[in-house]
């Protein structure tokens, strides 16, 4: 099975996963990337089962319209039912990093604002320790190179994404050289660098339910 087979596994899955949750007036988020485009797809299929959906990127809601799926504004919802969405690595805890393609931000709050989150990702996504995906980090522009320096305290080596805006106008730097072996910690020490919007470790809330799709099917994994 190629790696767009195993998406597209793991994105059906999450088709049948999701049903049973939904209801009429039922909104729910819907994340970004290759794996969640795939997701976005097949949910045109079941759009009379649900109102609508929030999205947590530009690209997302384009794709979301296109099919004829309501998008709101996050700020008219008071809770999705559910969020899905892929991820660049995941442990066993589900604790995930995110942002690969620099919507992070936005993932975070979809994240917040659901009760739960199902996690839909390849098998080249699971790893022991997380940090071998550099970690993305939103900047506000102007504290960009002081942010830099002081995630090289932390041993990082970050790296700025060149020619990349986020959707909130905001620069990425990617951080390598992390063994990340508490990422409750980190994830919270990021964040407390004055100038950082947010970065794209998901620990603090992690994942509720992880969909990997592997060789031998997909597995339904719980944090352990
Ligand atoms: C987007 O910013 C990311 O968090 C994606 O969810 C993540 O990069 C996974 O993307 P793919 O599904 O394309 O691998």
């Amino acid at each position: 099975m190629t790696q767009d087979q195993l998406k597209q596994a793991v994105a059906r899955a999450a088709i049948e996963y999701i049903k049973p949750k939904l209801f009429n007036d039922a909104i729910i988020g819907v994340g970004t990337g290759s794996t969640a485009n795939f997701f976005i797809d097949y949910l045109g299929e079941i759009k009379n089962q649900f109102a609508g959906a929030v999205a947590s990127s530009d690209a997302s809601a384009a794709r979301l319209k296109k099919l004829g799926i309501d998008v709101l504004d996050c700020n008219s919802v008071s809770e999705l039912v559910v969020y899905v969405d892929g991820a660049d690595e995941s442990n066993a805890y589900l604790h995930l990093i995110k942002g690969g393609g620099a919507a992070l931000t936005r993932e975070k709050i979809v994240r917040a604002v659901s009760k739960e989150f199902v996690c839909i990702a390849d098998e080249s996504k699971w790893v022991d320790v997380l940090g071998k995906f550099p970690l993305p980090v939103e900047v506000i522009p102007m504290a960009r190179s002081y942010v830099a320096r002081e995630l090289v305290k932390l041993g990082g080596t970050p790296v700025y994404r060149d020619g990349v805006v986020t959707d909130n106008g905001n620069v990425i730097l990617d951080v390598y050289n992390l063994q990340i072996i508490d990422p409750v910690g980190l994830e919270t020490r990021v964040n407390q660098i004055t100038g950082v919007v947010t970065n794209g470790l998901f620990a603090v809330q992690a994942a509720d339910v992880l969909l990997l799709g592997t060789k031998e099917g997909v597995k339904t994994l719980f944090p352990s």
